[in-house]
């Protein structure tokens, strides 16, 4: 009987020691409301994302986010940006910080500064952002309202690498989604945001599972299936 209580205890560690998935150390850096982070605290919850929020930065004292973050035992850190001369010492404070804490992935939910060379190269190919459009389409401010004032048919969310132009960087995941012509910022802007907190957690669990490679503008999936027939078609083909 000794045997028989030793034998799953064996398969546990055989489980652990070759199916067990590093969990990956990440910061996610917030400006306000964190409903990006929230979605990524529930991925983590819910075991579908294999990572570890080290700490959630924010510039602001007032994010919400920074709510959201101790609400589910999160360590929060604020570094208000009008406190240092410059964005650099902004940006190595920020680097800093993240390192004392030793986060891999820096995750931008949100968060409303630009990035200078000093933190850029500090976290080179290891800095995520999340935009509201379907970039190179709609890059800077206020993309869901552009986009509805262009007429377009779709737009979306795309998560990319952040590189030292403003959401230029090489393009990991995006969602589609229809535009009508009587769409509100604000409609345009939930149906985004539903799709937002769906493709980030996976693009982190992308990084992960170590299956993200940059080769210059583009990342290449490892082994995700590839849909020839998937097209969208705005407004509908008549039948
Ligand atoms: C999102 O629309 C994101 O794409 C943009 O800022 C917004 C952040 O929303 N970069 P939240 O703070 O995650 O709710």
């Amino acid at each position: 009987s000794a045997k028989s209580e030793k034998e799953p205890e064996k398969l546990v560690l055989f489980h652990e020691r070759f199916f067990m998935t590093r969990q990956v150390p990440i910061g996610v850096l917030i400006s306000g409301s964190g409903t990006n982070l929230q979605a990524i605290i529930d991925a983590i919850e819910a075991k579908k994302l294999d990572a570890k929020i080290h700490v959630v930065l924010s510039n602001r004292a007032d994010a919400y986010g920074l709510v959201r973050a101790k609400n589910h035992g999160v360590p929060t850190e604020v570094l208000d940006h009008k406190r240092f001369p410059s964005r650099e010492a902004f940006d190595q404070a920020m680097v800093d910080a993240l390192r004392a804490r030793e986060v891999e992935l820096a995750v931008l939910a949100g968060f409303m500064r630009l990035l200078s060379p000093v933190f850029v190269s500090a976290y080179s190919n290891r800095i995520m952002n999340i935009h509201p459009a379907l970039l190179p389409s709609f890059p800077g401010l206020h993309v869901q309202r552009k986009a509805i004032e262009h007429g377009v048919r779709f737009s979306g969310c795309t998560v990319h690498f952040v590189n030292e132009q403003c959401d230029e960087g090489p393009i990991i995941i995006q969602a589609v989604v229809p535009v009508f012509p009587d769409d509100t910022e604000e409609s345009l802007s939930a149906r985004i945001l539903k799709q937002e907190h769906r493709i980030y957690p996976q693009a982190i669990q992308f990084y992960s599972e170590g299956r993200l490679r940059v080769e210059g503008r583009k990342v290449f999936v490892d082994g995700v299936a590839r849909e020839e027939n998937q097209v969208l078609v705005q407004p509908p083909l008549a039948r």
